[in-house]
Protein backbone atom coordinates (compact mmCIF):
# COMPACT_ATOMS: atom_id res chain seq x y z
CA UNK A 1 0.00 0.00 0.00
CA UNK A 2 1.33 3.65 -0.82
CA UNK A 3 1.50 5.54 2.40
CA UNK A 4 -0.61 7.87 1.15
CA UNK A 5 -3.12 5.79 0.80
CA UNK A 6 -3.38 4.98 3.95
CA UNK A 7 -6.77 6.48 6.21
CA UNK A 8 -4.64 7.70 9.06
CA UNK A 9 -2.05 9.76 6.90
CA UNK A 10 -2.46 13.55 8.04
CA UNK A 11 -1.71 14.63 4.17
CA UNK A 12 -5.09 15.71 2.73
CA UNK A 13 -6.44 12.97 0.15
CA UNK A 14 -9.36 13.04 -2.33
CA UNK A 15 -12.70 12.29 -0.50
CA UNK A 16 -11.36 15.27 2.38
CA UNK A 17 -13.31 17.94 0.63
CA UNK A 18 -16.49 17.11 2.74
CA UNK A 19 -14.37 18.50 5.78
CA UNK A 20 -14.16 22.45 4.11
CA UNK A 21 -17.61 23.02 5.29
CA UNK A 22 -16.85 21.83 8.84
CA UNK A 23 -13.79 24.58 8.93
CA UNK A 24 -14.58 26.57 11.64
CA UNK A 25 -14.29 30.69 10.51
CA UNK A 26 -13.96 32.49 13.51
CA UNK A 27 -10.90 32.19 16.42
CA UNK A 28 -13.62 31.61 19.18
CA UNK A 29 -14.76 28.42 17.45
CA UNK A 30 -11.02 26.96 16.59
CA UNK A 31 -10.65 24.19 18.93
CA UNK A 32 -7.06 23.86 20.53
CA UNK A 33 -3.84 25.41 19.55
CA UNK A 34 -4.28 28.21 22.67
CA UNK A 35 -1.20 29.68 22.71
CA UNK A 36 -1.01 30.46 18.69
CA UNK A 37 -4.97 32.17 19.37
CA UNK A 38 -3.97 33.97 22.27
CA UNK A 39 -0.88 35.27 20.23
CA UNK A 40 -2.98 36.24 17.28
CA UNK A 41 -5.89 37.42 18.74
CA UNK A 42 -3.83 40.33 20.17
CA UNK A 43 -2.29 40.90 16.81
CA UNK A 44 -5.06 40.86 15.07
CA UNK A 45 -6.89 43.20 16.96
CA UNK A 46 -3.91 45.46 16.81
CA UNK A 47 -3.38 45.60 13.57
CA UNK A 48 -7.55 46.28 13.29
CA UNK A 49 -7.24 49.31 16.10
CA UNK A 50 -4.31 50.67 13.55
CA UNK A 51 -6.39 49.94 10.46
CA UNK A 52 -2.90 48.18 9.15
CA UNK A 53 -1.80 45.38 7.42
CA UNK A 54 -0.81 42.34 10.35
CA UNK A 55 2.60 41.26 10.53
CA UNK A 56 3.67 38.35 8.15
CA UNK A 57 2.68 35.07 9.75
CA UNK A 58 4.42 31.70 9.28
CA UNK A 59 2.46 28.96 10.72
CA UNK A 60 4.51 25.58 10.38
CA UNK A 61 3.74 21.82 11.88
CA UNK A 62 2.30 18.46 10.72
CA UNK A 63 -0.12 18.14 8.14
CA UNK A 64 -3.53 18.16 9.10
CA UNK A 65 -3.11 20.38 11.82
CA UNK A 66 -5.22 23.38 10.64
CA UNK A 67 -2.76 25.44 9.23
CA UNK A 68 -4.94 26.58 6.22
CA UNK A 69 -7.94 26.73 8.51
CA UNK A 70 -6.09 29.18 10.59
CA UNK A 71 -5.34 31.65 7.42
CA UNK A 72 -8.68 31.46 6.26
CA UNK A 73 -9.75 32.83 10.13
CA UNK A 74 -7.16 35.42 9.82
CA UNK A 75 -8.56 37.00 7.15
CA UNK A 76 -11.77 37.15 8.13
CA UNK A 77 -11.32 38.32 11.73
CA UNK A 78 -9.16 41.44 10.08
CA UNK A 79 -11.84 41.61 7.41
CA UNK A 80 -9.94 41.20 4.83
CA UNK A 81 -9.70 39.23 1.51
CA UNK A 82 -7.34 36.28 1.10
CA UNK A 83 -5.63 34.94 -2.07
CA UNK A 84 -4.60 31.49 -1.77
CA UNK A 85 -1.82 29.63 -3.84
CA UNK A 86 1.25 27.14 -3.00
CA UNK A 87 4.61 27.10 -3.55
CA UNK A 88 5.08 25.39 -6.43
CA UNK A 89 2.00 26.87 -8.02
CA UNK A 90 3.61 30.05 -8.42
CA UNK A 91 6.56 29.31 -11.10
CA UNK A 92 7.66 32.69 -12.49
CA UNK A 93 8.67 35.42 -10.83
CA UNK A 94 6.11 37.42 -12.78
CA UNK A 95 2.94 34.90 -11.46
CA UNK A 96 3.94 36.00 -7.94
CA UNK A 97 3.93 39.82 -9.40
CA UNK A 98 0.60 39.57 -10.71
CA UNK A 99 -0.62 37.95 -7.75
CA UNK A 100 0.74 40.70 -5.85
CA UNK A 101 -0.19 43.76 -7.85
CA UNK A 102 -4.04 42.54 -7.48
CA UNK A 103 -4.47 42.25 -3.63
CA UNK A 104 -5.85 45.47 -1.44
CA UNK A 105 -4.44 47.05 0.67
CA UNK A 106 -4.35 44.97 4.28
CA UNK A 107 -5.13 42.02 2.22
CA UNK A 108 -3.31 38.12 2.72
CA UNK A 109 -1.60 36.26 0.54
CA UNK A 110 -1.38 32.56 1.85
CA UNK A 111 1.50 30.45 0.25
CA UNK A 112 0.61 26.88 1.34
CA UNK A 113 3.82 24.44 1.42
CA UNK A 114 6.05 28.30 1.42
CA UNK A 115 9.23 25.62 1.24
CA UNK A 116 9.12 24.82 -1.95
CA UNK A 117 9.08 28.06 -3.76
CA UNK A 118 11.89 28.16 -6.15
CA UNK A 119 14.82 30.33 -5.34
CA UNK A 120 14.26 33.00 -7.95
CA UNK A 121 10.41 33.68 -7.14
CA UNK A 122 11.56 33.69 -3.19
CA UNK A 123 13.82 36.47 -4.23
CA UNK A 124 11.43 38.81 -5.16
CA UNK A 125 8.90 38.00 -2.40
CA UNK A 126 11.84 39.88 0.44
CA UNK A 127 11.34 42.97 -0.76
CA UNK A 128 7.72 42.90 -0.88
CA UNK A 129 7.53 41.70 2.15
CA UNK A 130 9.58 44.03 3.73
CA UNK A 131 9.14 47.30 1.77
CA UNK A 132 5.92 46.66 -0.12
CA UNK A 133 7.46 46.79 -3.38
CA UNK A 134 8.98 44.95 -6.46
CA UNK A 135 12.45 45.02 -7.91
CA UNK A 136 11.78 43.81 -11.41
CA UNK A 137 13.81 43.88 -14.61
CA UNK A 138 12.10 45.30 -17.75
CA UNK A 139 13.84 44.17 -21.15
CA UNK A 140 17.45 42.62 -21.99
CA UNK A 141 20.83 43.43 -22.66
CA UNK A 142 22.58 46.39 -21.89
CA UNK A 143 18.94 48.20 -22.19
CA UNK A 144 17.56 46.32 -19.46
CA UNK A 145 16.61 48.61 -16.32
CA UNK A 146 15.69 47.55 -12.89
CA UNK A 147 12.04 49.22 -12.31
CA UNK A 148 10.77 49.43 -8.83
CA UNK A 149 6.93 48.98 -8.52
CA UNK A 150 4.80 49.50 -5.13
CA UNK A 151 2.64 47.09 -4.07
CA UNK A 152 -0.46 47.28 -1.28
CA UNK A 153 0.21 46.71 2.42
CA UNK A 154 -0.81 43.33 2.80
CA UNK A 155 0.19 39.94 4.68
CA UNK A 156 1.43 36.90 3.91
CA UNK A 157 0.69 34.10 5.76
CA UNK A 158 2.99 31.02 4.78
CA UNK A 159 2.64 27.23 5.98
CA UNK A 160 5.03 24.94 5.70
CA UNK A 161 5.78 21.18 7.17
CA UNK A 162 9.66 21.63 7.28
CA UNK A 163 10.61 24.90 9.11
CA UNK A 164 14.17 23.09 8.40
CA UNK A 165 13.72 23.96 4.59
CA UNK A 166 12.63 27.66 5.00
CA UNK A 167 15.75 29.77 4.11
CA UNK A 168 17.14 31.84 6.93
CA UNK A 169 16.01 35.15 4.83
CA UNK A 170 12.83 34.45 4.25
CA UNK A 171 12.42 32.99 7.60
CA UNK A 172 13.26 35.86 9.52
CA UNK A 173 11.09 38.34 7.18
CA UNK A 174 8.23 36.35 9.19
CA UNK A 175 7.25 38.49 12.38
CA UNK A 176 4.77 36.17 13.44
CA UNK A 177 5.92 32.37 13.76
CA UNK A 178 4.02 30.10 14.94
CA UNK A 179 4.18 26.23 15.74
CA UNK A 180 1.35 23.90 15.38
CA UNK A 181 1.30 21.38 18.01
CA UNK A 182 -0.90 17.55 17.79
CA UNK A 183 -3.86 18.47 19.54
CA UNK A 184 -4.95 16.69 22.97
CA UNK A 185 -7.44 13.76 22.57
CA UNK A 186 -10.01 15.80 24.73
CA UNK A 187 -9.44 18.74 22.00
CA UNK A 188 -10.13 16.54 19.49
CA UNK A 189 -13.56 15.09 21.28
CA UNK A 190 -15.00 18.56 20.99
CA UNK A 191 -13.81 18.44 17.24
CA UNK A 192 -15.53 15.17 16.83
CA UNK A 193 -18.62 15.53 18.94
CA UNK A 194 -19.38 18.94 17.24
CA UNK A 195 -19.00 17.15 13.65
CA UNK A 196 -21.11 14.10 14.86
CA UNK A 197 -24.08 16.03 15.65
CA UNK A 198 -24.00 18.90 13.57
CA UNK A 199 -23.00 17.65 10.21
CA UNK A 200 -22.92 14.17 10.28
CA UNK A 201 -26.25 14.40 11.61
CA UNK A 202 -25.45 10.83 13.97
CA UNK A 203 -24.92 11.13 17.84
CA UNK A 204 -21.63 9.71 19.36
CA UNK A 205 -21.14 8.95 23.36
CA UNK A 206 -18.34 10.09 25.25
CA UNK A 207 -16.64 7.13 25.33
CA UNK A 208 -17.11 6.65 21.00
CA UNK A 209 -15.85 10.11 20.61
CA UNK A 210 -12.96 9.43 23.18
CA UNK A 211 -12.33 5.72 21.18
CA UNK A 212 -12.09 8.02 17.64
CA UNK A 213 -9.83 10.72 19.44
CA UNK A 214 -7.47 8.25 20.50
CA UNK A 215 -6.70 7.02 17.38
CA UNK A 216 -6.75 9.94 15.16
CA UNK A 217 -2.74 11.04 15.83
CA UNK A 218 -3.53 14.14 17.09
CA UNK A 219 -5.09 15.41 13.93
CA UNK A 220 -8.17 17.13 13.02
CA UNK A 221 -8.47 15.92 9.53
CA UNK A 222 -7.57 12.35 10.76
CA UNK A 223 -9.94 12.40 13.24
CA UNK A 224 -13.08 13.44 10.74
CA UNK A 225 -11.71 11.03 8.62
CA UNK A 226 -12.11 8.26 11.08
CA UNK A 227 -15.44 9.89 12.33
CA UNK A 228 -17.02 9.52 8.70
CA UNK A 229 -16.08 5.55 7.99
CA UNK A 230 -17.02 4.88 11.66
CA UNK A 231 -20.64 6.65 10.90
CA UNK A 232 -20.75 4.20 7.91
CA UNK A 233 -20.24 1.11 9.95
CA UNK A 234 -22.55 2.23 12.65
CA UNK A 235 -25.56 3.01 9.93
CA UNK A 236 -24.57 -0.28 8.19
CA UNK A 237 -25.14 -2.41 11.53
CA UNK A 238 -28.54 -1.14 12.26
CA UNK A 239 -27.35 1.23 15.10
CA UNK A 240 -28.24 4.95 15.97
CA UNK A 241 -25.05 6.12 18.15
CA UNK A 242 -21.48 5.48 17.87
CA UNK A 243 -20.14 4.00 21.05
CA UNK A 244 -17.01 2.76 22.14
CA UNK A 245 -17.37 -0.63 21.23
CA UNK A 246 -18.67 -0.10 17.61
CA UNK A 247 -15.86 2.53 16.87
CA UNK A 248 -13.70 0.26 18.04
CA UNK A 249 -14.48 -2.40 15.73
CA UNK A 250 -14.83 -0.24 12.93
CA UNK A 251 -11.38 0.73 13.47
CA UNK A 252 -9.82 -2.47 14.05
CA UNK A 253 -11.56 -3.49 10.61
CA UNK A 254 -9.58 -0.50 9.14
CA UNK A 255 -6.51 -1.19 10.53
CA UNK A 256 -5.79 1.42 13.10
CA UNK A 257 -4.73 -0.17 16.59
CA UNK A 258 -5.45 2.09 19.82
CA UNK A 259 -2.68 4.46 19.29
CA UNK A 260 -3.73 5.59 15.55
CA UNK A 261 -0.81 3.71 13.97
CA UNK A 262 -1.03 1.34 11.06
CA UNK A 263 0.73 -1.22 9.25
CA UNK A 264 3.15 1.20 7.53
CA UNK A 265 4.04 2.89 11.12
CA UNK A 266 4.35 -0.64 12.40
CA UNK A 267 6.80 -1.44 9.23
CA UNK A 268 8.86 1.38 10.00
CA UNK A 269 9.62 0.36 13.78
CA UNK A 270 9.98 -2.87 12.56
CA UNK A 271 12.70 -1.90 10.26
CA UNK A 272 14.58 0.13 12.97
CA UNK A 273 14.06 -2.98 15.75
CA UNK A 274 14.56 -5.95 13.84
CA UNK A 275 16.73 -4.49 10.14
CA UNK A 276 18.95 -1.94 12.41
CA UNK A 277 18.86 -3.42 15.66
CA UNK A 278 17.24 -0.35 17.20
CA UNK A 279 19.47 2.20 15.41
CA UNK A 280 20.62 4.72 15.28
CA UNK A 281 20.32 5.02 11.55
CA UNK A 282 19.45 7.39 8.95
CA UNK A 283 16.36 8.17 7.34
CA UNK A 284 17.23 7.49 3.74
CA UNK A 285 18.35 3.81 5.14
CA UNK A 286 14.97 3.50 6.69
CA UNK A 287 13.25 4.81 3.77
CA UNK A 288 14.70 2.19 1.50
CA UNK A 289 14.09 -0.45 3.80
CA UNK A 290 10.38 -0.17 3.35
CA UNK A 291 10.48 1.59 -0.16
CA UNK A 292 8.76 5.09 0.92
CA UNK A 293 10.21 8.46 0.27
CA UNK A 294 12.53 9.62 3.57
CA UNK A 295 10.07 12.91 3.14
CA UNK A 296 7.29 11.69 3.49
CA UNK A 297 8.55 9.45 6.50
CA UNK A 298 10.03 12.93 8.11
CA UNK A 299 7.41 15.10 6.98
CA UNK A 300 3.96 13.11 7.92
CA UNK A 301 4.80 9.81 9.44
CA UNK A 302 7.98 10.56 11.77
CA UNK A 303 6.45 13.42 13.95
CA UNK A 304 3.95 11.44 15.75
CA UNK A 305 5.84 8.22 16.52
CA UNK A 306 8.62 11.07 18.22
CA UNK A 307 5.55 12.47 19.84
CA UNK A 308 4.79 9.07 21.20
CA UNK A 309 7.80 8.24 22.19
CA UNK A 310 8.31 5.59 19.70
CA UNK A 311 11.05 7.16 17.97
CA UNK A 312 14.11 9.04 18.57
CA UNK A 313 15.99 11.24 16.95
CA UNK A 314 19.40 11.30 17.71
CA UNK A 315 22.39 13.00 15.53
CA UNK A 316 23.46 9.83 14.25
CA UNK A 317 19.90 8.83 13.59
CA UNK A 318 17.09 7.45 14.68
CA UNK A 319 16.73 4.95 17.24
CA UNK A 320 13.85 2.51 18.94
CA UNK A 321 13.77 3.12 22.39
CA UNK A 322 11.95 0.95 24.93
CA UNK A 323 8.39 1.95 24.19
CA UNK A 324 9.52 0.83 20.58
CA UNK A 325 10.20 -2.63 21.59
CA UNK A 326 7.24 -3.10 24.11
CA UNK A 327 4.80 -1.93 21.67
CA UNK A 328 6.40 -4.16 19.12
CA UNK A 329 6.12 -7.44 21.50
CA UNK A 330 9.99 -7.54 21.63
CA UNK A 331 11.98 -7.94 24.59
CA UNK A 332 15.05 -5.55 24.97
CA UNK A 333 17.97 -6.41 24.30
CA UNK A 334 20.59 -6.49 27.21
CA UNK A 335 23.42 -4.78 25.60
CA UNK A 336 26.83 -4.10 27.06
N1 LIG B 1 -12.03 21.26 12.48
C1 LIG B 1 -10.77 21.01 12.09
N2 LIG B 1 -9.89 21.62 12.91
C2 LIG B 1 -10.60 22.26 13.84
C3 LIG B 1 -10.26 23.05 14.99
N3 LIG B 1 -9.00 23.30 15.33
N4 LIG B 1 -11.26 23.54 15.71
C4 LIG B 1 -12.53 23.28 15.37
N5 LIG B 1 -12.92 22.56 14.34
C5 LIG B 1 -11.97 22.03 13.57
Amino acid sequence: MEFNDRIVTGQEKDGDTWQYSLRPRILEEYIGQKQVKDNLSVFIKAATVRNEALDHVLLFGPPGLGKTTLANIIANELNVNIRVTSGPAIERQGDLAAILTNLGDNDVLFIDEIHRLSKIVEEILYSAMEDYALDIIIGKGPGARNVRLDLPHFTLIGATTRLGSISAPLRDRFGVQCRLEFYKPEELKIIIKRNASEYLKIPVDEEGASEIACRSRGTPRIANRLLKRVRDFVQVRGATVITKDLASEALEKLEVDGLGLDRNDRRILNAVVRTFNGGPVGIETIAAAVSEEAATIEDVMEPYLLQLGLLQRTPRGRMATHETYSYLGIPWPEKE
